[in-house]
């Protein structure tokens, strides 16, 4: 738990000084939603998007939306049609207003699975696995699965989210396929994860 605390500490510093959030304007919504248009096609209207292999945006800290988009448009992070997408959002303004936009949303929700699998993912949810150095997720991504606060918007929402989406980017991280994360802090995570477990974690999220 202290460790995890000094992690948090850590990121919150190395956030504020790389991606320059004292000095970043905030967006207007209500700019963001016509130019959100070229988002909503796959994110949905609303950034609740209907296909699972596209994430919803819905709800998600702007700080984090603008932070992954910019991400894909330095090749940081690589999707084939995503990395495709980066560049539509427009400067940087618009960026920041289009995640306004989806920030406000109504919160991304899942339905509740009743499952065993669903109920194992709850636990290393909550609790982690200390033998393997696992940390409980919710230390870093709140009780629901809705992040830590606007005062922390590295820590993505991640509950109420697409689980076929959730189990291909928990993948790509424990592959190193996907390396964007701040100090490797979710790679560390993923690496020690079994299949079943991303599976299950999955499972659970989705739900919330
Ligand atoms: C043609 C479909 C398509 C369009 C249009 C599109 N995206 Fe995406 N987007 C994707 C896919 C697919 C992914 C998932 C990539 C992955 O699996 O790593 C994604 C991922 C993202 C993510 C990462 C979400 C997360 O939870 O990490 C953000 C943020 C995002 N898109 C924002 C946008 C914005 C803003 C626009 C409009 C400027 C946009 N997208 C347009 C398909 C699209
Ligand atoms: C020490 C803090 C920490 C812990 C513990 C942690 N995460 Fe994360 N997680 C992060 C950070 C920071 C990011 C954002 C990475 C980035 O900027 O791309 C993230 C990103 C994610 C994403 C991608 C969200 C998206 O759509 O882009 C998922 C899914 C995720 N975490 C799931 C989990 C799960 C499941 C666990 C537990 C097994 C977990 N995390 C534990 C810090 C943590």
């Amino acid at each position: 738990m202290a460790v995890v605390k000094k992690v948090v500490l850590m990121l919150s510093t190395v956030s504020l000084l790389s991606y320059g959030i004292l000095t970043q304007a905030a967006g207007d919504p209500v700019k963001g939603k016509d130019k959100a248009a070229a988002c909503t096609g796959c994110h949905g209207e609303d950034g609740n998007s209907l296909a699972p292999n596209f994430p919803k945006l819905a709800g998600q800290y702007a700080d984090y939306t603008v932070k992954q988009v910019n991400d894909f448009l330095h090749n940081k992070r690589a999707d084939p049609i995503m990395s495709g997408m980066a560049a539509t959002a427009g400067s940087a303004a618009d960026l920041a207003d289009i995640a306004a936009f989806f920030a406000i949303q109504k919160t991304m929700k899942g339905v509740a699975v009743k499952s065993k699998k669903a109920l194992q993912g709850r636990t290393l949810y909550l609790k982690g696995d200390q033998k393997r150095g696992v940390y409980g997720c919710v230390n870093c991504h709140g009780k629901n699965g809705k992040g830590m606060s606007k005062s922390n918007p590295y820590f993505p929402v991640v509950g109420g989210q697409h689980k076929d989406y959730l189990v291909k980017t928990l993948r790509d991280f424990k592959a190193k396929t996907r390396r964007n994360d701040p100090g490797g802090m979710m790679a560390d995570i993923a690496v020690k994860l079994t299949d079943a477990e991303i599976d299950a974690v999955s499972e659970y999220l989705s739900g919330l």
